[in-house]
């Protein structure tokens, strides 16, 4: 750029394109706009959410940040930033207090004062945090004192399974980053989650022993997570050309959103769900909730296992490990790996679904992007235009988020694919393919290393 002019210029016009991608997308898909504020959520599917509408987002979200660090006063951005943490305070409260649900069906607002009786927080306290939030589109203050739902809050309800990964991140991820300093300072062989919590052991040991109620809330913040990004999931990867009766091992798959929803979709695949013993119980009740003739057709098989002990079930097609690799340091992650590399037969493949990294500068080494159903790792590359930062900046946070949860919570991190592809091949396998799914993640697919020999 030859100057900042240029850059702003160059900005607006990928914001301007960026927008019109997105308005077209809706046009075709003869849906109207959202209005931000009309909390009503429609059981419409699918809303526009292909690549090309997800990478318009990604710019939107990119620009728009980057557009404002231009023009804003740097102490401005950076006291903005430094108050951020107020927002998912408020967030804690509003969805703690279940605000959302008290304000369903209720277009015409509800006074402060019956609001704070039902929460059973102080009304002038919760009104200047309905205030803080309201300034960013959740809730909506009507006249003073009356707030309603908006389109982002009516997502607040307790009848939405992002509720608990609001939940989740707001209570103990939120908790545990107030001591990422104090950890990486003091005791760094802590994680900010022991030092928070008093607790010398991890986190799935906490929540299966100390707290399960933050268990439970964890396995359904996952399927939260999982159901709104599944659409990508079922659609980029060839499910369909899976032979009748391939059976998909889903390792730590928690409830086994994921695993539902293929059962959903495509009626010839079996799955086996393994997971700790208290999450599987979970499961069970949820499977026989959302999915009973999985269930009561013995499509679904649930087997408790601890994969840093022993493999999974031996012989399946496909074994399938979602946000498995990245909750462990590398040597566990390794350990995981050869785990079910042991149970894998010669023509079984093993799908990693995770962030995959980008790069915030790009290398000369990396080949062009000519992405879907990527063969090869120089293919993975997802680079955003100038004069956005290679990784979109911030409209490629979801997996540094995710980086600094792994760091906070477990210890762990986010990888890149050579990263990825190191830990691998100390397990003996091989990368085969990158598919690409929405946003930063990614199916890394692996078959055994070494003709499939054993290690
Ligand atoms: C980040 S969650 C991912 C869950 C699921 N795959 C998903 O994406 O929704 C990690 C899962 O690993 C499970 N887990 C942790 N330690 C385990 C172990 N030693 N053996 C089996 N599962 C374990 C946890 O119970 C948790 O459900």
């Amino acid at each position: 750029m030859d100057s900042e002019l240029d850059q702003l210029d160059a900005l607006l016009a990928l914001l301007t394109q960026a927008v019109r991608t997105i308005k077209s997308a809706y046009q075709e898909a003869k849906e109207r706009i959202p209005d931000l504020d009309d909390p009503s959520i429609q059981a419409r599917t699918p809303r526009p959410n292909g690549e090309e509408v997800q990478q318009a987002r990604k710019i939107v979200r990119g620009a728009s940040a980057q557009l404002l660090a231009v023009v804003e006063e740097p102490e401005e951005t950076l006291i903005q930033m430094a108050n951020s943490a107020f927002e998912t305070a408020a967030l804690r409260v509003a969805a703690g207090a279940c605000v959302a649900d008290h304000l369903l069906d209720r277009p015409e607002g509800v006074h402060i004062s019956e609001l704070s009786a039902k929460c059973g927080i102080a009304g002038d306290k919760l009104a200047r945090i309905l205030r803080l939030l309201s300034c960013k589109h959740v809730f909506r203050e009507l006249q003073p004192g009356v707030f309603a739902n908006t389109r982002l809050s009516a997502r607040l309800s307790k009848q939405h399974a992002i509720w608990d990964f609001v939940g989740h991140m707001t209570d103990e991820a939120f908790r545990s980053s107030a001591y990422l300093f104090d950890a990486l300072t003091t005791k760094p062989s802590k994680t900010p989650f022991a030092h928070a919590y008093e607790f010398d052991g991890g986190y799935w040991e906490y929540i299966s022993t100390v707290d399960k109620a933050m268990g439970e809330r964890f396995g359904r913040a996952m399927m939260g997570v999982g159901m709104s990004e599944v659409g990508p999931f079922l659609s980029n990867f060839p499910w369909d050309t899976l032979p009748e009766g391939t059976t998909i091992c889903d390792v730590g798959g928690g409830i086994g959103t994921i695993s539902m929803a293929l059962a959903a979709r495509f009626p010839q695949l079996r799955f086996v769900l393994q997971e700790m013993p208290g999450t599987l119980e979970q499961a069970r009740r949820v499977w026989g909730e959302k999915a009973p003739e999985a269930v009561s057709g013995g499509r679904v098989e649930f087997r408790a296992l601890d994969f840093l002990k022993e493999g999974p079930k031996e012989g399946c097609g496909l074994y399938y490990l979602k946000h498995i690799i990245h909750d462990w340091p590398d040597e566990e992650a390794v350990r995981i790996l050869k785990n079910v590399r042991s149970s894998m037969r010669p023509k079984a493949r093993l799908l990693l679904h995770e962030f995959v990294m980008q790069p915030l500068v790009p290398s000369a080494a990396e080949g062009p992007d000519t992405s879907n159903g990527a063969h090869s790792a120089q293919t993975l590359t997802d680079r955003a235009p100038l004069p956005l930062l290679s990784n979109y900046g911030a409209g490629g946070l979801r997996g540094h988020y995710a980086d600094m949860a792994m760091l906070c919570m477990l210890g762990s991190q986010e990888r890149t694919l050579p990263e990825f592809c190191a830990l691998a091949g100390r397990a003996g396998l091989e990368l085969r393919r990158v598919w690409r799914l929405g946003g930063e993640q990614r199916l890394l697919e692996f078959g055994l290393g070494e003709g499939g020999k054993e290690i």
